[in-house]
């Protein structure tokens, strides 16, 4: 039987604390090495078998993170993206009813029916998409295991696969794991910009796909037409595809457009589409996602997919479906009242001196915390304000794989107009106190 072992560097004592670090799993080892250390009932070491290196790697989500300090000092929690409302009544009461009178056995592998057929017409209805319900559409758990069944059913290992950073953090992890290598375009506050010459220094011909977050979390930046054309043109010259996480497709600001890739030109049979009703619906904890591509896309998507959850609960799965189709002003509503307290959350910020990047979609926006004097980083400016002024952000850095020197935090404003206000007015009791 084979033990990897944990070498400690010859100068490090193995000293009560050092051991209790590597049990906490703060101190990774050398690189590539994942080991456990345990302890026996006599108090001697005993080493076990590793788990997966690029997975152990990680350490829990910064998300999770931030909510747990936030819960830990009764901070106001907007960090995590969330909204604190019920979500839409009759969608809830549809799903109740369909808990209680319908199936609650396994439903299709590819999702039922009635969800299916409702992706395929919000599809036509929003962007002018001919999509075949039966075909070209796959329900999902969330638009995690979305991404994660788009990664492991495309990419080979050695697959090169380019993505924007910022990232959402599930990405990477996935892509490494899957065997891809991957090609990062870094964007930078406060623009988010990048040109052709970006692109040609992340794409080869080993470029199996991209990875396009539209709007973008955190940095809220809306790709331009031209920005999607110049993206379109790469991945028709390198023949690859693009895994589109359009999860903030209805949360697009200031009377912007949503443009999935997807209907640009000679992109139908390139992209794969994932939207999230977590999202379009306000119920993040229903973990209801949907794929949309070509069927020969799907196809190794979907053997991906059986693997990993296989289905989704049905009672959501009908409840979704009935959303999908709620009338022009359910989707009106959605934009104009997270478009407000973005606004509300924007000018708080902005008067007590701090620096507020534009949003043009999604539920964050960044903010610029040097006229603070805060000399720290931004995961200790994270952390003190969590702690000291009762206020939980997102430190940028944490979408990023390499360490960036950031002075910009993100905050989620798809809250209550009541805990917007009670945030600024923490904010501007704490930092006008100083
Ligand atoms: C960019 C992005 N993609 C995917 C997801 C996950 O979506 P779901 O909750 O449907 O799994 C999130 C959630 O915050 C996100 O921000």
């Amino acid at each position: 039987m084979f033990y990897r072992i944990f070498y400690a560097q010859p100068e490090l004592p193995w000293s009560e604390n050092a051991v209790a670090t590597l049990i906490a799993g703060a101190w990774t080892g050398p690189p590539g090495c994942a080991s456990f250390v345990l302890f026996d009932t006599i108090g001697a070491l005993r080493f076990v078998k590793s788990g997966n290196s690029i997975l152990s790697r990680y350490g829990t989500t910064v998300f999770e993170v931030m909510s747990q300090l936030a819960r830990a000092h009764d901070s106001i929690n907007l960090g995590q993206g969330f909204p604190d409302d019920r979500g839409p009544a009759d969608v809830l009461d549809v799903a109740a009813r369909a808990l209680l009178d319908d199936s609650n056995q396994y439903a299709p592998m590819m999702g039922m029916p009635a969800l299916r057929q409702a992706v395929a017409h919000h599809a036509a209805r929003f962007y002018g998409l001919t999509v075949d319900p039966a075909t070209e559409v796959m329900v999902t758990s969330g638009g995690t295991e979305a991404l994660a069944a788009c990664f492991f059913g495309l990419i080979e290992p050695g697959d090169e696969v380019v993505l924007f950073e910022p990232a959402y953090d599930s990405y990477l992890p996935i892509i490494l794991r899957a065997g891809g290598i991957p090609r990062r375009v870094t964007l930078s506050p406060p623009d988010w910009s990048f040109n052709e010459s970006d692109l040609a220094a992340a794409f080869s011909p080993r470029t199996k796909l991209l990875v396009l977050n539209n709007p973008l979390n955190p940095a809220a930046k809306v790709f331009s037409t031209e920005e999607l054309a110049l993206i379109a043109s790469f991945l028709r010259r390198f023949d690859a595809y693009a895994v589109c996480d359009e999860v903030y497709e209805h949360l697009v600001f200031d009377g912007r457009q949503h443009i999935p890739l997807m209907t640009l030109p000679g992109m139908r049979e390139r992209t794969l589409r994932i939207g999230s009703a977590g999202k379009t619906f306000s119920l993040t904890g229903w973990k209801v996602g949907y794929v949309t591509a070509a069927p020969a896309l799907m196809q190794p998507v979907a053997r991906a997919h059986q693997f990993l959850t296989f289905t989704t609960p049905p009672n959501l799965q009908t409840a979704v479906a009935y959303g999908l189709g709620k009338d022009d002003g359910y989707f009106r509503d959605l934009v104009s009242t997270l478009q407000a307290r973005r606004d509300r959350l924007a000018a708080g910020l902005a008067a007590i001196g701090w620096t507020v990047l534009p949003a043009q979609g999604s539920y964050f926006l960044v903010a610029d915390f040097t006229p603070t004097g805060f000399a720290g980083t931004d995961h200790a400016f994270c952390h003190d304000l969590t702690v000291a002024a009762g206020v939980t952000a997102i430190p940028l850095s944490a979408f990023y794989q390499d360490p960036v020197t950031s002075r910009c935090i993100r905050f989620c404003f798809c809250k209550s107009d009541g805990l917007v206000d009670r945030a600024i007015e923490r904010l501007g009791h704490h930092f006008g106190a100083r």
